[in-house]
C-alpha cells in the first residue's frame, strides 16, 4: 500500500490491504507483458488484460490507458493498460495527497496505490446529464486552474457523482499541478 506519494517515487510498494498477494502477482504478470500490445486498441488490450488477469471482480468500465473493476466493498481498481496508464495511476494518487484540499474535495479519493494499479472509491457513472452538469464541469475546470492545476482531459467520461450528488472528478490521471506531477515523466 503507498497511500503517501511525494512524487519523488518511481517505483512503489506493492502491498494491498484490500488485494490478495496472487492479485497483484496477477497484476505484476500483466504488467510485465503489457508493452508487446503496443499497437493493439485499447478494446483489444482490455480483452487481452481480463484474459490474463483472470479477477473475479465485475468489470465496469476502461478508457484508453486503463481497465476498471468493481471491488464490491465501495471501491474500484484501476489496472494499466499502457505505459501512459502506469503514469495516470501514478499521478493521481501523487495528485490526491499533495493539492490544497479545495481542489481535492472534488477529487475521487484515492484509497491505495501500487505499481501498475490504484484503489479509489467506487462513484456513480449512471446519472442522466442535463444541462446543470456541463455548467459544474466549467466550473470544476476553472476550480481547477484556480488553484494552479491544469485539468488535462477533464471531460464528461471522466467525471461521476459522489451520494450527495456532488460531481467528481474519477480521471485525474493527466491533471498537471506542479514540476514533481508523475504526468511529466512522460516528456522527459
Ligand atoms: N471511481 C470510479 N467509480 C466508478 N466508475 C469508474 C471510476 N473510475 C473509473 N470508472 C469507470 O471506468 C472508466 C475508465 O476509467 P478512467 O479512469 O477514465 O480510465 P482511462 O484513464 O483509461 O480513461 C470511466 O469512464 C468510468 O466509466
Ligand atoms: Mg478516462
Amino acid at each position: 500500500m503507498c497511500p503517501i506519494n511525494n512524487g519523488n517515487e518511481r517505483i512503489q510498494s506493492n502491498k494491498s490491504s484490500i488485494l490478495s498477494p496472487e492479485e497483484i502477482k496477477a497484476i505484476e504478470s500483466w504488467i510485465s507483458q503489457m508493452g508487446k500490445y503496443f499497437f493493439e486498441t485499447a478494446r483489444q488490450k482490455m480483452v487481452t488484460a481480463k484474459k490474463t488477469l483472470k479477477f473475479k471482480y465485475k468489470l465496469i468500465g476502461h478508457g484508453d490507458n486503463r481497465v476498471v473493476y468493481d471491488l464490491n466493498n465501495g471501491y474500484v481498481l484501476k489496472i494499466a493498460l499502457s505505459e501512459v496508464g502506469l503514469i495516470g495511476n501514478a499521478n493521481e494518487a501523487y495528485l490526491y495527497n499533495n493539492c490544497n484540499e479545495e481542489v481535492q474535495k472534488y477529487l475521487c479519493p484515492v484509497k491505495e496505490f501500487g505499481s501498475g494499479w490504484i484503489i479509489m472509491k467506487k462513484m456513480d457513472i449512471n446519472v442522466p446529464l442535463t444541462i446543470m452538469k456541463y455548467k459544474k464541469l466549467i466550473e470544476l475546470e476553472l476550480e481547477c486552474l484556480r488553484y494552479d492545476i491544469i485539468p488535462i482531459d477533464l471531460r464528461l467520461a471522466n467525471v461521476a457523482f459522489s451520494e450527495d450528488n456532488e460531481m467528481v472528478i474519477i480521471d485525474y490521471g493527466l491533471f498537471i499541478m506542479d514540476l514533481k506531477s508523475p504526468v511529466l515523466r512522460w516528456f522527459v
